[in-house]
């Protein structure tokens, strides 16, 4: 008889999925609070620019919506499982119609739902690496097979590539758009031609506010296109979890069956509906975040040692052109900037710099300056 809560769980994991065993575990970025106490620092002093969230916050109105939730009629009672209100809402937004939408926290749930609707053990999930960790994650959860196909120095897809990738076994295409970390969009020729494969394309725009050009209005006319959508980015609500994804209404209708009835919470509901009536003030906002990226891409072009990339997003992909951009990553967590590294291929002598508000990017500059080089060793700059 096993004794220990350990030797207990060695017991219980014989009955888990192997292959849940061994997969790699998503890398999330590290809370603010945990942070600055692990280096020291006062939370006030951190600049975060390491996640791709909106340091403008929430809108003033999704905030008034929060705050007038009614205890009594609000926290303590179920959410709409049918999402009518925010159903509704959306299709105001999207111009999509509300039976094509579905909502969940964050658009990692429609993710997870898309991969568990349309996933059986061993089918095959096509990746356009590097792109946005999630996709493997999910394929791994899901017992699917992981095809990674590497796209273009430029960061373009390899279309041909993908199209020798696809066979009977293929079940969903996933195509960040802009791409997530390196900044660019899908041409509209390269997605017909995923569409034209026939296999579930998911085309993921968590950007897209910060460029234009959604293809939601193509989802009415193809059965195998499927748009998710955020609002943790223009919207400011990463913290409470909200995206949606709009779909072909057989497929909607499905999710609307399989997910947790009441995974769309009643603060995300109301954080929804009142920041689309506030799109005005936030899409103000993204503007300026359009702007702020164009104005720190120039100032990252005047640092010796690095190379900022095209932007469509709210952060800028830049390469490391002399000393280890995991070092140089380091050196700027100790002085209180969060940058993001991934340390994988392609991406290892990189790192992407989420847009804050202009005072970020002067003090980011500054220490980037004051820097002279990147660092080459461990130690170096700290
Ligand atoms: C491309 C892409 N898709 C989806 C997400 C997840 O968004 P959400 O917060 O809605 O789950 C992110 C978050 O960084 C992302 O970069």
């Amino acid at each position: 008889m096993e004794s220990t809560g350990t030797t207990m769980s060695y017991g219980l994991l014989r009955y888990v999925r192997p292959e849940l065993l061994r997969m790699a575990h998503y890398e999330p970025v590290e809370p603010v609070e945990v942070a600055a106490a692990r280096l020291g620092i006062p939370p006030e002093r951190i600049v975060k620019l390491d996640g791709n969230e909106n340091l403008y916050g929430p809108s003033p109105r999704a905030l008034a919506a929060l705050a007038a939730l009614h205890p009594l009629h609000g926290y303590n009672i179920y959410p709409d499982p049918d999402q009518l209100r925010v159903r509704a809402a959306l299709a105001e937004y999207t111009g999509a119609a509300p039976d094509c939408i579905v909502a969940g926290a964050g658009s990692d749930e429609l993710i997870d739902l898309l991969a568990r609707a349309l996933l059986a053990p061993g089918d095959h999930v096509i990746d356009l690496v590097p792109t946005f960790g999630m996709y493997v994650f999910t394929a791994a959860v899901c017992g699917g097979a992981y095809v990674p196909v590497p796209r273009h120095d430029d960061f373009s897809v390899d279309v041909p590539a993908v199209e020798a990738a696809v066979d009977e076994r293929t079940k969903l295409i996933f195509v960040a758009s802009p791409n997530n970390p390196s900044g660019n969009l899908l041409p509209r020729e390269d997605l017909d031609r995923l569409l034209a494969l026939g296999v579930p394309v998911v085309v993921d725009e968590a950007y897209i506010e910060f460029s234009g050009g959604s293809v939601v209005p193509l989802v009415a006319d193809r059965d195998n296109l499927i748009v998710i959508r955020t609002f943790s980015k223009w919207a400011g609500l990463a913290g409470l979890r909200a995206g949606y994804g709009v779909m072909p209404r057989p497929l909607a209708d499905l999710l609307m069956a399989i997910k947790p009835p009441y995974n769309i919470n009643v603060a995300a509901e109301a954080a929804i509906v009142a920041s689309l009536e506030d799109r005005e003030l936030l899409l103000e906002r993204v503007a300026r975040i359009v702007a702020e990226r164009e104005r720190l891409s120039a100032l990252l072009a005047s640092v010796p040692f690095l190379r900022p990339r095209p932007s469509a997003a709210n952060f800028i992909l830049c390469d490391v052109t002399a000393g280890d951009a995991g070092l140089l990553r380091d050196a700027l967590r100790a002085q209180g900037i969060f940058t993001r590294y991934f340390g994988r291929d392609g991406l290892r002598d990189k790192i992407r710099i989420s847009v804050g508000l202009p005072e970020h990017s002067d003090r980011l500059l500054a220490t980037l300056h004051a820097m002279g080089e990147a660092p080459r060793e461990l130690g170096q700059s700290r």
